[in-house]
């Protein structure tokens, strides 16, 4: 009788006391289907929290000045405030633009920093020219290079007038290279 009970025991794979080959297999398909289903749910979530992360390199459009504030062939810097966001971090960061309005009253807005390594240019009058203060940097009223180690010109930027308010869409973009590419 003993030697009965024993066998059955075997035969379910389990016993009184034990986990059924039945039961072992329920439990497994259903962790293979929670496993499944938090992994679909993980990758709605990736969709979720991706704009949020693109945010880092959108740009941010800020308000410049009035358009008769700036004379022309007079670039005037223009320090701003910048809301960035990196992932769920949001911080004030300071940042900057020079603006060159031309005799006809087009206008070109340029990310101070020096595409070589990022140090902000300067205007000089009596050079017309905007230097950097490292590494000897020279760009021209067009932004052009005209001496120095910056492997391209300074970085124009998107811009708009509306009601006779200057815009601008602030970003920066990626240093020491000859291409312009968004940070
Ligand atoms: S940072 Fe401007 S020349 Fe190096």
């Amino acid at each position: 009788m003993a030697q009965a009970r024993e066998n059955k025991g075997h035969r379910d794979g389990g016993g009184e006391h034990g986990v059924s080959r039945r039961t072992f297999l329920g439990y497994a398909a259903g962790g293979i289907a929670a496993f499944m289903a938090a992994s679909i749910g993980f990758i709605g979530l990736g969709g979720v929290l991706s704009p949020a992360i693109k945010a880092k390199s959108a740009g941010h459009w800020v308000k410049l000045g009035r358009t008769d504030d700036f004379p022309p062939d007079r670039p005037r810097k223009v320090d701003l405030e910048i809301a960035m966001k990196d992932g769920w971090m949001e911080t004030t960061q300071a940042k900057s633009v020079w603006v060159v309005k031309d005799q006809s009253g087009e206008f070109r807005v340029f990310n101070s920093r020096c595409t070589h390594l990022g140090c902000i240019v300067n205007w000089k009058e009596s050079d017309k020219r905007f230097f950097s203060p490292c590494h000897a940097g020279v760009f021209d009223i067009q932004g052009e290079v005209t001496g120095g180690p910056a492997p391209r010109s300074l970085d124009a930027l998107e811009h708009r007038i509306d009601r006779d308010e200057l815009w601008c869409n602030y970003e920066d973009f990626v240093l020491g290279v000859p291409e312009k590419k968004s940070v």
